[in-house]
Order: C-alpha cells, then structure tokens, then sequence
C-alpha cells in the first residue's frame, strides 16, 4: 500500500465451509469501492482446490454470488501432510507473485493453516512488509487436539494479526493463550452473513418438490407446508472412518427412522466409507431400495449446493450433524439440532442456542433425539450475529494496513540514514 493509494488484498478459499464465510467480506470489499471509498481495496480471490467437485465447490460460486477465483492452485486431495505442502508451495509462489499488503483466511481447514504458515514466513523488506494475516472465525476451541480442525485453528490463531471472533467464548480462548489483545476483534459471524443474505433466496429453492417432501395432496409448489422430517450430515473422520464407529452413530439413529424420514446429503468421503464398509443396507437410495426395513427411513442424496441447503434446514423438524457451521445456523434459524461429537468449539449454540452435544454412542445419540423431538425451541441470535460482522472487518483491515504501511515507512528511513 502506499499512503491515499490502495490495499491489495488475498483472500484464500479451499473447501466447502470456507465459501459462505467468504462471500460476505467480497460483498462488503465491493460496496466499499462502489461508494468511492478511501483507500481503494483491490482485492483478488484464491482457490486452493482443496475442494473440487461441482457440488462441493462449483455450484456454491454460483448459488453465492461469489466471482470466478482469480488463482486456482488446483491441489486437489491428499493426505494431510500432502494436502498441506502442496498448499504450501503453490501458495508461497502466489504470495511472491502478488505481494498482497493483507492475506485473508477463514474457518478452520487445511487451507486455513497451509495459506497463514506460507503468508507468516514471507521474510520482509524494510520497505515492504510481511502481508497482515487475518484469520476470520478465530478464537474457536474444541479442546480436542484428535480433530485436525483443532490444530488448524490454533496454529492459525498463533500466526494471525488479526483475528476476527464470532462468539465470546473466542475471546475468552485467545486470551489464555496469551494472544494480545489488541489483534482481538470480536465481530460478529460472516457464515450468519450469508445465511441472513440468502435465507429468503433460499424459500424459492425448489428442493422440497423435487424430493417429494411437501405435505398434502394438491397443487405442486411452494405454498403447501413441508412434512415432518429430518436432515443429517455426517463427515468427521471420526464418525466414518472407522467401521465400528460408523455403525454405532447409524444404531443411534434406528428409533428416530421409524418414525421420521431422514434426508442425508452424503459427503465424498463418507459415500466411499458406505461402499467399503458395505453398509448401503442402511440407506435408502435409487439404487437400494432393499433397505434394511429397521432404518429404512435414512435417504441418502447427492451433496446440495448452498440455497437448497439452507431450504432443506429450515424446512426440517431436527437437524443431525458433525458439522461445525450447521450447529451455528440452525440455533439462527431455530431448528433443534443433535451435534454427533463428543464437545463442540462453537459453545454459544448449546448455551443460548437449539444445540445439544450428543456424544457418539448410539444410546447418547438417541437420548439426544428424544429430548430434542419433545423440546419446543426458538430461534436465538447471539450477540453480533445480526448480518453485519462483514461491515465490520472492512474498517478494521483498512486501519491495520495504514498502522502497517507507518511502521514500514518508519523503518526505511531509519534504513536509509547515513550512519
Ligand atoms: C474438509 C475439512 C473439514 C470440513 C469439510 C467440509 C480439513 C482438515 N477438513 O474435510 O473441516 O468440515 O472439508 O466438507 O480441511 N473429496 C472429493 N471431492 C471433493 C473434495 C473431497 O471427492 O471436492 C474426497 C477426497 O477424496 C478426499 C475426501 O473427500 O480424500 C475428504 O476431503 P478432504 O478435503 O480431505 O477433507 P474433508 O473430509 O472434506
């Protein structure tokens, strides 16, 4: 940056998580510059490939509005270390490429970690520093050290400048680490961002029809109220990668088949786990339709892009995951959810919110569902949850560039005195 000209920023995304907490700063970085605004943000959108199918990335460009990245590393999958390095690499080579005065990450996945290390090892100029690394969704603590997100969140945390909250429990957490401070915002949630933005967009979807789930005979369409059902998300390694403790969860969720349909868009990794396990007795698909009749209820579907998604959520009596964010949005929308994972990172969602942690043994996850299906919930907004955390990063970035780019000017005139 140089003074009254323009802060040139990266902003990293890699996996399916990362889109909806992206989207709203690249909206706000937009309305930033259409109002004429000092300094001008130029700004330029990295893809890592971590994700690369259509429906776990592609389509989520599109149902957000986001524009097409700008760079595209194309890393594709690997093991972690793999995954990482590659990263890593083409990452480092974007960074001297591009010389951004700050590199955006967010969330909590490979990407996250590989794009801060690469950012946080660039050696500075006295005319030039380091980029300023801003970490949205920080301060997030499983206290689980077996959940690869756990490492990626706190090694994140330890190379970020600046660090963006979405809930107090992060303030908390980043302070008993001994992080200043002063790189400490608390903002507010972006995720929450794009599911106030698109919740109506959303009611238009017309997922409901195409998988048979609105209630009553009659006129097709979006008028008549969805039936009573359940959606699920399963994808921790934990949960499916061994077959044990796959089966256990699936057990878990017998007594709830019978009496509801549950409606589970299947994961690339957990579809291959089902295949390998040979567990598609317990699913209900087009290509099974000799389901075990115990569990038949558990309809598996391709993965869904973001607005069908979110109509999926809201529409639904109880919500089953292992996902991080979906524990946060339905506590927005007011859908009960059953967290299958031993703790949560995000605590705000079972302490004023409509989660509740399960564990992950079958008679936990049962004892779950019952006393989610007999509580009657409400929707709860935590504090600064309100559609506006991207508003409040833009005047933050712009401040810590201008703070960054003094300190520089400072230090190459100290450079250039004659001793
Ligand atoms: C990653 C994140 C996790 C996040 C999840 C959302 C890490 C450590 N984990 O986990 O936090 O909740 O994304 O989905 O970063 N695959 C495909 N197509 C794709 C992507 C992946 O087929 O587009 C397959 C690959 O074969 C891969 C497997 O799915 O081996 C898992 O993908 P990976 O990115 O390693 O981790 P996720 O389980 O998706």
């Amino acid at each position: 940056m140089t003074p009254n000209s323009h802060i040139k920023i990266l902003m990293v995304v890699g996996a399916r998580p990362n889109f909806m907490k992206a989207a709203p700063i690249i909206r706000a970085i937009g309305k930033h510059n259409d109002l004429g605004k000092a300094p001008e943000i130029r700004h330029l959108l990295v893809h890592t490939g971590q994700h690369y199918d259509t429906m776990m990335s592609d389509r989520f460009f599109v149902d957000l509005g986001l524009p097409k990245p700008d760079m595209h590393l194309g890393v594709g999958s690997g093991s972690h270390a793999e995954q990482t390095a590659e990263i890593l690499k083409k990452f480092e080579a974007a960074l001297s490429q591009e010389q951004p005065d700050i590199v955006i990450v967010v969330g909590d996945v490979n990407s996250t970690l590989a794009c801060s290390l690469a950012a946080a090892k660039l050696p500075s100029a006295p005319h030039k520093s380091r980029p300023l690394i801003a970490h949205v969704e920080a301060g997030l603590r499983s206290f689980d050290r077996e959940m690869p997100e756990e490492i990626n969140r706190v090694l994140t945390d330890h190379l970020a400048d600046l660090l963006f909250v979405t809930e107090k429990a992060g303030l908390s957490n980043l302070r008993h680490e001994g992080i200043s401070p002063e790189k400490i915002f608390f903002v507010g949630n972006t995720m929450i961002d794009s599911l106030l933005a698109f919740k109506e967009q959303a009611h238009q979807s017309q997922i409901l029809d195409q998988l048979g789930l609105r209630a009553g005979e009659g006129r097709n369409g979006s008028g008549r109220p969805a039936k009573r059902y359940a959606l699920l998300t399963l994808h921790r390694p934990s949960n499916v990668d061994e077959c044990s403790s796959f089966q256990e969860v699936l057990e878990g969720l017998s007594d709830l088949t019978r009496r509801t349909e549950i409606i589970f868009p299947v994961h690339p990794r957990t579809r291959r786990r089902i295949e390998e396990f040979g567990f598609e007795r317990y699913f209900r698909s087009v290509a099974n339709q000799q389901a075990d009749q115990r569990i038949q209820g558990i309809r598996l579907i391709d993965p869904l892009g973001y607005l069908d998604f979110v109509c999926l959520m809201k529409n639904a009596g109880l919500v089953l995951t292992d996902s991080g964010g979906i524990q946060e949005e339905t506590t927005c929308l007011g859908v009960p959810c059953v967290t299958i994972r031993e703790n949560t990172e995000r605590p705000v969602t079972v302490k004023h919110g409509t989660n509740v942690i399960a564990g992950t043994s079958s008679s936990g996850i049962r004892k779950a569902i019952a006393r989610q299906m007999a509580r009657k919930v409400k929707p709860c907004v935590p504090e600064k949850w309100d559609g506006k955390a991207a508003q409040r990063i833009i005047p933050i970035l712009i401040s810590s560039a201008r703070k960054q780019f003094a300190a520089c000017a400072v230090r190459a005139e100290a450079v250039s005195q004659p001793i």
